[in-house]
């Protein structure tokens, strides 16, 4: 007895505390996350914490079974210790079993009836994972249908898509109205704000980056960060390109996509490109500006 005693105190140490001191650490951080998170997100921060809480559970029982069976080895004699570790293990029987592939002998009894020329047969399991595949498909077909068609709890594609222009649309509104700004293409101030120049790096180097390179240097569009340029280098020269593009090339004009501020942010920053001198840039291209004192502000 005294044996059992300590070995039931040297599993648990190691078995239960990992478990459980896991089991704490979900709660304790779902009393940290923030409040005020939308009712979908708290619907799936608790799926999760239910899958978490039941994957421990699992670990928990299969460390309770083995530290069971580990109490009940030491009490069995010898001999049947023995000829229990001779036997293979519950999970390598379960995938032979699944695997199971009838031995020669017996290839008799799952021979199907025909014959071409000779070659035949055999009505072999499926692979395990084939089968594994196809419940889940079922399952997840179940799961499907509930969601979109039977409690319709997320939108189908039509409805995904009304969703996301009546969001665009919304978007573009906010765009128009309520943006409104004191100057135009004839008057529009260079900005040296760090935040604006920054939002307009930002965006260039995501939307503009593809034809005039990342850093300005030029690709399909032309070097932005020279003294030469097509359209002139003023900043309101280079707002209008970008406000109102170059027709009939591939500078479109990204007025509709461009609210008046970020429009003057983008174009102050590639205003302030100007002298950066990029590796591997194209050569300067268009006409030589030369920068007039009242131009800049
Ligand atoms: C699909 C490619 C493409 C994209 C994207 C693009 N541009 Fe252009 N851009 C061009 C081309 C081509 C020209 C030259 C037009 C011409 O022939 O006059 C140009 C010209 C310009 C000019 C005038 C250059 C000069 O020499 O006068 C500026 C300024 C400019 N682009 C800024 C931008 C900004 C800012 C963006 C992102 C909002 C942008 N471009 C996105 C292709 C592009």
């Amino acid at each position: 007895m005294e044996r059992i005693k300590s070995i039931l105190k040297n599993l648990s140490s190691k078995y239960l505390l990992l478990p459980l001191l896991l089991l704490t650490t979900p709660m304790a951080a779902q009393t940290e996350s923030p409040s005020g998170v939308s009712p979908t997100t708290a619907f799936y921060v608790v799926v999760v914490l239910l899958i978490i809480v039941a994957i421990l559970v699992m670990l928990l029982a299969v460390s309770l079974l083995s530290l069971l069976k580990a109490v009940v080895r030491t009490e069995m004699s010898t001999e049947k210790k023995a000829s229990l570790e001779k036997e293979p293990s519950w999970l390598s029987k379960t995938w032979d079993k699944w695997n199971a592939l009838k031995p020669m002998e017996e290839e008799q009894d799952i021979m199907l009836d025909h014959d071409y020329d000779g070659i035949k047969e055999l009505d072999n399991h499926l692979p395990p994972w084939w089968k594994a595949l196809f419940y889940l498909s079922v399952v997840y077909a179940v799961i499907y249908l509930m969601v979109f068609h039977v409690f319709k709890t997320s939108p189908l594609q039509e409805e995904e898509y009304e969703i996301e222009m009546a969001l665009a649309l919304a978007a573009k509104n906010d765009i128009e109205q309520t943006i409104v700004v004191d100057f135009d293409e004839s008057n529009v101030p260079f900005n040296d704000d760090a935040e604006a120049l920054a939002d307009g790096k930002k965006f260039f180097e995501a939307q503009c980056g593809m034809c005039h390179k990342a850093d300005g240097g030029g690709l399909a569009g032309p070097n932005l960060t020279d003294d030469y340029w097509r359209h002139g280098g003023s900043m309101t020269n280079i707002y209008n390109v970008i406000k109102n593009g170059v027709p009939s090339t591939a500078m479109i004009a990204w007025e509709s996509r461009l609210n008046p501020i970020r429009l003057q942010n983008v174009a102050s920053y590639v205003k302030s490109l100007r002298g950066t001198n990029p590796a591997g840039a194209l050569p300067p291209d268009g006409e030589l500006y030369v920068e007039e004192e009242n131009n800049q502000e």
